[in-house]
């Protein structure tokens, strides 16, 4: 998957879902983006900087400031900027995957928003908790999940996403954090088939082949931890993430340009959505900068060669029953 050379890419471009939805390429991440912050960079980068695109969860617990600065944009805007011109995302909580929980879920996240509507809910997780409201996270000794709930299937879940859409509570359905089987086991089931696979994706962890599985049942694939600015304790950002790659540093420095942007528009030439997480309004607008460069084959190449030899995947979390620690195997 990747674009057309002649394929111009602008702060409007979309992609064309399944459903034949349109989904902005480029989005606004809001995980970790504090209360107090969220708000003011939502309404900066909906009114100011023509984010259309805001990635959401329930989880994150700022779903009711991220509405704030969404209704205060349009407002703004003067009808210059309108409702369906946004595209906002939202996230089942691995709590609610009961089918009988899944529309009070979302009727929970709209609220939040103060949203008739969502554009493309997805499965945060391909796993069931027990619905314990006053604890999200509750770990055994071992790190696996306490309130894991046997027998909830994901199928079960996914029929009880597709009547959301009959609800008109949302326009899209799809996942995130799923494997090429548990797509499979979707898809074999669908009424509604999925649009998007929301997962960690960057230079160091390109999901080659998730990538050429998405093309061919036509999935979108949106990279989340995009710039994979992350660490874990006792590391540094400089040693960890790619945005201080040498390599990547030096085409951005011949291009005059910041690690950040290169590393975007490595995911836009390769075909991908991609929801770039800040509050800061300097680098909202950096990482929008990205439309009127190019990267040659060569350039895109070196980028994807640097999973050989610095593979990470950042986000795994210990989830599964006793016996399955991790969520993904590598
Ligand atoms: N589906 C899932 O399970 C899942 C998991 C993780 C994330 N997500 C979604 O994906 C979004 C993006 O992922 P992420 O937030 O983990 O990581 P990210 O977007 O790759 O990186 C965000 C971090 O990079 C910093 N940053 C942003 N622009 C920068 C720039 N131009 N130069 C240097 N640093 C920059 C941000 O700092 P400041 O904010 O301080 O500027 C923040 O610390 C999330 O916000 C969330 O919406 C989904």
């Amino acid at each position: 998957m990747s674009i057309d050379e002649d394929e111009i890419l602008t702060m409007d471009s979309r992609v064309i879902l399944s459903d034949k939805n349109q989904m902005p390429r480029l989005g606004l991440g809001t995980w970790r983006s504090e209360p107090g912050k969220v708000e003011n960079i939502v309404f900066e980068a909906i009114l100011n900087c023509g984010y259309r695109h805001i990635d959401c969860a329930w989880l994150y617990k700022n779903e009711n400031e991220v509405g704030n600065g969404i209704r205060k944009a349009l407002e703004q805007s003067q009808g210059k900027i309108k409702r369906e011109d946004l595209f906002i995302t939202t996230k089942l909580w691995n709590q609610h995957h009961q089918p009988e929980d899944v529309e009070w879920a979302i009727r929970d996240s709209l609220k939040n928003f103060q949203l008739d509507y969502i554009d493309l809910y997805l499965i945060h997780w391909p796993v069931a908790f027990k619905n314990i409201k006053e604890n999200q996270w509750s770990q055994n000794q071992d790190k696996t999940i306490r309130y894991y709930a046997e027998g909830v299937t994901i199928t079960d879940t996914w029929k009880a996403m597709e009547n959301l859409v009959d609800f008109k509570l949302v326009r899209s359905i799809g996942l995130s954090n799923f494997k090429q089987s548990e797509i499979d086991e979707i898809i074999n089931i669908a009424r509604i088939k999925p649009v998007v696979n929301q997962i960690e994706l960057h230079p160091y962890l390109n999901q080659q082949e998730l990538r050429l599985y998405a093309k061919k049942v036509n999935i979108i694939l949106t990279s989340y931890c995009p710039l994979a600015n992350l660490k874990r304790p006792n590391e540094r950002e400089e040693e960890t993430s790619p945005l201080y790659n040498p390599i990547i540093e030096k085409i951005a420095k011949s291009k005059n340009r910041t690690s950040a942007q290169i590393i975007i528009r490595w995911h836009l030439q390769h075909g991908l959505t991609l929801i770039p997480k800040t509050v800061t309004p300097q680098r909202l607008y950096e990482n929008c900068q990205v439309f009127d460069f190019y990267l040659s084959d060569n350039e895109m190449n070196q980028i994807d060669q640097l999973e050989k030899t610095h593979h990470r995947r950042f986000l795994n979390p210990q989830v599964l029953p006793p016996g399955n620690k991790y969520i993904f195997d590598d």
